[in-house]
């Protein structure tokens, strides 16, 4: 288990690339006429997924700690192959904190996950990439002027985590947010421009809003249950003998400097959900029983919902 962390080894089980959004970056990158890199191929399962679909003619694969005998040995992070204008992968996802929470090496980094310092390399290096990376991507803000589209996968890709995870694809041309085409599962939602201007921004001059208050005047399950998208606000006495914690960041009791409007407020959050699919939530590790991933509302989402309904 350690070695496998260390690495940030987890091999892909899922076939992403029958993928529309897959496909037709497959068609700009002329994938199958290319020799494909894949720069952290474990057994090599991405590359063999492609041959059988007949998209890969060619490839060029390697990894730290080769699984397969058509991957060659080579720290890829320090060492990056160049001469490659197509790339497809997985990265090693290691986050900074986890890193020091277990005593691993982490890199000399602006970066806090080690995805983003391979991702990095391979753009850095490739004119067309393609990459697994954790759903949270999206929000990130990282390397959008080249993204051309992003799908959040949630179908089962790893056999042995459960971690939200995404479809990255880039190209050559440095873009606008109004380019990057979203996709939650199969179902085309929208540019990124267009979902982030959904999201309700808190308004300067709203009311104040305290979160985790003893002492609050209404309530917030900010988190979804495994079955469904259940996070809601809710009237203060439902949480009658709950102690909040200061740093608590799933049930909380929030004062309201202002109207209480709980049914408002849900409304909004679900209008809100319902255009965006989510993708403009933070994950929760865990998939619900209506096949879409466990989201967290963060504080500024309620306090936006809060100062857009007035
Ligand atoms: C998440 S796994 C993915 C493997 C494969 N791409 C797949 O999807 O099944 C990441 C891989 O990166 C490799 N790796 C980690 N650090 C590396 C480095 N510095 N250079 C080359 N490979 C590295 C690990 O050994 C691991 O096989």
């Amino acid at each position: 288990m350690r070695g496998k962390r260390e690495n940030g080894r987890y091999y892909t089980a899922g076939n992403p690339f029958g993928h529309p959004a897959f496909l037709a970056w497959a068609e700009l990158a002329r994938l199958r006429y290319a020799t494909v890199l894949e720069p952290f191929a474990g057994a090599n399962s991405l590359i063999a997924r492609l041959q059988e679909m007949g998209l890969c003619k060619a490839f060029a694969s390697f990894d730290v700690a080769p699984a397969n005998t058509d991957v060659r040995r080579r720290d890829t992070l320090a060492d990056f192959p160049t001469g490659y204008d197509v790339c497809v992968t997985n990265p090693p996802w290691l986050a900074r904190n986890s890193a020091t929470a277990r005593g691993l090496a982490f890199p000399d980094t602006r970066h806090d996950d080690l995805y983003k310092v391979a991702l990095e390399r391979c753009l850095d290096n490739c004119p067309f990439v393609a990459a697994l990376v954790p759903e949270s991507f999206v929000r990130a803000g990282l390397f959008h002027d080249r993204l051309f589209a992003f799908v959040s996968l949630t179908a089962d890709m790893f056999t042995d985590t459960g971690h939200p995870v995404g479809l990255a694809l880039f190209d050559d041309s440095i873009g606008h947010p109004n380019r990057i085409q979203i996709w939650s599962g199969e179902e085309h939602i929208g540019n990124l421009a267009q979902l982030a201007a959904r999201r309700p921004k808190p308004l300067p001059g709203g009311a104040e809003v305290a979160f985790n208050d003893p002492f609050g005047n209404a309530g917030l399950i900010a988190l979804d249950n495994t079955i469904e998208a259940s996070i809601r606000f809710c009237d203060v006495r439902e949480l009658a003998g709950y102690a909040v914690k200061p740093t608590g960041r799933h049930i909380t009791k929030i004062t309201v400097d202002g109207p209480v409007r709980i049914a408002e407020w849900n409304e909004a959050l679900a209008a809100f959900r319902a255009d965006t699919r989510d993708m403009l939530m933070t994950c929760y590790k865990g998939i619900r029983k209506d096949g879409l991933y466990r989201r967290r509302c963060d504080w500024a989402l309620a306090r936006g919902i809060i100062h857009r309904v007035g």
